[in-house]
C-alpha cells in the first residue's frame, strides 16, 4: 500500500442539490419550479417520477447532518431552491423558505460542517419560465435580486458561495438537447440562455460580496477533456467543435476572453446566430461576466472522444462517442476515466489560471443494493472514488491549486431525467421508509477524511 497524503487544509466534502433531495414540494409557500412542471410532463423523466418527496430532506435535515457528522465530513455543498425564497421569481420574499435554510446552516455549523451554498442548481421558478426563462435578460436581473436576498439572510454565516451549477446543462442540455427542463430543442434559445446565465453570475458576484463579508465566491462548470478518436483532420475538427460547445463557450467569457470566435463563426454559418453575431451580448456584459472570482468549481464525470462521422456537418451538431470497453462504464452509461480529471484540471490551470479550484462534484452511479445483512458493498464506487482522488492529487503535484473535493452525492436521490433509477449516493436511501444506510464507500471515505490520505494498493 502507498499512502497518498493531501495538504493539511484540503476540504473533503459531499454535494447535493435542492430539487434532488428536499421533497416538500408544496410546503411553507414554495412556488412551482421548472422541474416540478417538467417531471410531471409525461415522457420527460424515465421512470415517471418527480422530486415531490425525494429524500424528504426538508423534514429530515437534522438526521442527515448527524449522518454527515458521523462520517467525519467537514464540508457540505447544497443548493437553495429559488422558488422557496421568491415563489414568483422576484419581489415578495417567502420568509418560511429563508428560515429553512437558516436552520439548515445553523445546524451544519453546530456540527462543525462548513456550508458551500449553490444558488442555482436548476430549479428556476416556473413563473420566470413563463416569461421566457433564461432566454430573457430580465431573468439574469431577477437572479441578482434573488442572490442578494439569500446572501443578506445567510451571509453572516455562509462564506462559500457558488452562483451557478453547470450552466452548460442549464442552457445547452435543457434548451437545445431538450433533455432537462424546460425541455426545448432550439439552439438560438440555448445560446441566449447561456449568455444570460453567465451574465447573471457576473451581476450576482458583487451583490453576494457586498452582503457576505470576506466570502469566497465562484461558479461551477461541468467540464470534459476532449480528444479525437483518430489522428484524422476530421476527428480533430469534431474535437474542436465539441470542446467549443461544452468547455470553451463557458470558460472563455468567464476568464475574460469573450465567446470563442471560431464557435461564433460556426453558429453564424449554421444559422444559429444572425449574421450580425451574438446580439444578446450588450455593452458591458463581457466585463461583468469576467468578474474576478475566488475559485472555480469543476464537476467531472467523464471524457469525450470525438468521431467526425458522428458530427453531421450540415447541422453543426456536436456528438460524442466513448471508446471505452463496456465493463468500464457506470450505470449512467458514462465511461470510468480517472485520468480525465487530472487532464481537465491541468488544462484549466494552464489555460485559465483560476486562483483556486474545488472539485465540486465527482461520483458514480451503481445501484448495488443492501445485502441480506443490510450492508451495501459498493466496491466499484469505492474504487472509482479512490482512483479519482489520486488523479486530482496528481494534478496538484503538477501545480494545480485544488483546494477541496466534493463527492456526488451524500445520498441516493432524484437523478433528473433518469428519476430514481440511478443511485449516486455514498449513503443508500430506501425510498419507501426513508431509511439511510451508509454504503461501504461512505465508511471508506470516512477513513480517507480522518487520515487526510488515500491508501492505494
Ligand atoms: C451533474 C449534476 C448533479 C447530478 C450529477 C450526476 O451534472 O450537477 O445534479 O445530477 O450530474
Amino acid at each position: 500500500m502507498t499512502s497518498i497524503r493531501f495538504p493539511k487544509e484540503f476540504a473533503w466534502g459531499v454535494a447535493t442539490s435542492s430539487y434532488q433531495i428536499e421533497g416538500a414540494a408544496n410546503e411553507d409557500g414554495r412556488g412551482e419550479s421548472i422541474w416540478d412542471r417538467f417531471s410531471k410532463t409525461p415522457g420527460k423523466v424515465e421512470d415517471g417520477t418527480s422530486g415531490d418527496v425525494a429524500c424528504d430532506h426538508y423534514h429530515r435535515f437534522r438526521e442527515d447532518i448527524a449522518l454527515m457528522k458521523s462520517l467525519g465530513l467537514k464540508h457540505y455543498r447544497f443548493s437553495v431552491a429559488w422558488p422557496r425564497i421568491l415563489p414568483t421569481g422576484r419581489g415578495r420574499v417567502n420568509q418560511p423558505g429563508l428560515d429553512f435554510y437558516g436552520r439548515l446552516v445553523d445546524a451544519l455549523l453546530e456540527a462543525g460542517i462548513e456550508p458551500f451554498v449553490t444558488l442555482y442548481h436548476w430549479d428556476l421558478p416556473q413563473v420566470l419560465q413563463d416569461e421566457g426563462g433564461w432566454t430573457r435578460r430580465s431573468t439574469a436581473e431577477a437572479f441578482a435580486e434573488y442572490a442578494g436576498v439569500v446572501a443578506r439572510a445567510l451571509g453572516d454565516r455562509v462564506k462559500k458561495w457558488i452562483t451557478h451549477n453547470e450552466p452548460w446543462c442549464a442552457s445547452m442540455l435543457s434548451h437545445y438537447e431538450g433533455r432537462h427542463a424546460p425541455g426545448l430543442k432550439d439552439y438560438r434559445a440555448a445560446l441566449a440562455a447561456s449568455h444570460h446565465l453567465l451574465l447573471s453570475h457576473g451581476l450576482a458576484v458583487p451583490v453576494i460580496r457586498a452582503a457576505s463579508h470576506g466570502a469566497e465566491v465562484g461558479i461551477t462548470l461541468n467540464l470534459m477533456p476532449c480528444e479525437p478518436a483518430s489522428p484524422s483532420a476530421a476527428d480533430h475538427e469534431a474535437t474542436r467543435r465539441f470542446d467549443g460547445y461544452f468547455n470553451r463557450w463557458f470558460l472563455d467569457p468567464l476568464f475574460g476572453h469573450h465567446y470563442p470566435a471560431d464557435m461564433v463563426a460556426d453558429h453564424i454559418a449554421a444559422g444559429h446566430l444572425p449574421p450580425e453575431g451574438f446580439t444578446v451580448v450588450k455593452p458591458g456584459d463581457l466585463e461583468a461576466i469576467a468578474v474576478k472570482c475566488d475559485f472555480l468549481g469543476v464537476n467531472y464525470y467523464n471524457r469525450a472522444v470525438l468521431r467526425s462521422d458522428k458530427v453531421p456537418e450540415a447541422q453543426n451538431e456536436p456528438r460524442k462517442v466513448f471508446v471505452a470497453p463496456e465493463k468500464d462504464w457506470t450505470e449512467m452509461g458514462w465511461e470510468v476515466y480517472p485520468d480525465g480529471l487530472r487532464d481537465i484540471l491541468l488544462r484549466v490551470h494552464l489555460d485559465y489560471r483560476p486562483r483556486k479550484i474545488y472539485v465540486t462534484e465527482n461520483g458514480a452511479s451503481y445501484s448495488t443494493p443492501p445485502g441480506a445483512d443490510g450492508r451495501v458493498r459498493d466496491e466499484k464506487r469505492l474504487v472509482f472514488l479512490r482512483d479519482h482522488f489520486v488523479a486530482a492529487w496528481r494534478a496538484m503535484e503538477a501545480g494545480v491549486p485544488v483546494a477541496g473535493y466534493f463527492v456526488w452525492s451524500l445520498m441516493d436521490n432524484f437523478e433528473w431525467d433518469r428519476g430514481y433509477s440511478q443511485r449516486f449516493g455514498i449513503v443508500w436511501v430506501d425510498y419507501k421508509t426513508q431509511q439511510r444506510i451508509p454504503k461501504d464507500s461512505a465508511l471508506w471515505y470516512r477513513s480517507v477524511i480522518a487520515e487526510n490520505a488515500v491508501q492505494v494498493p
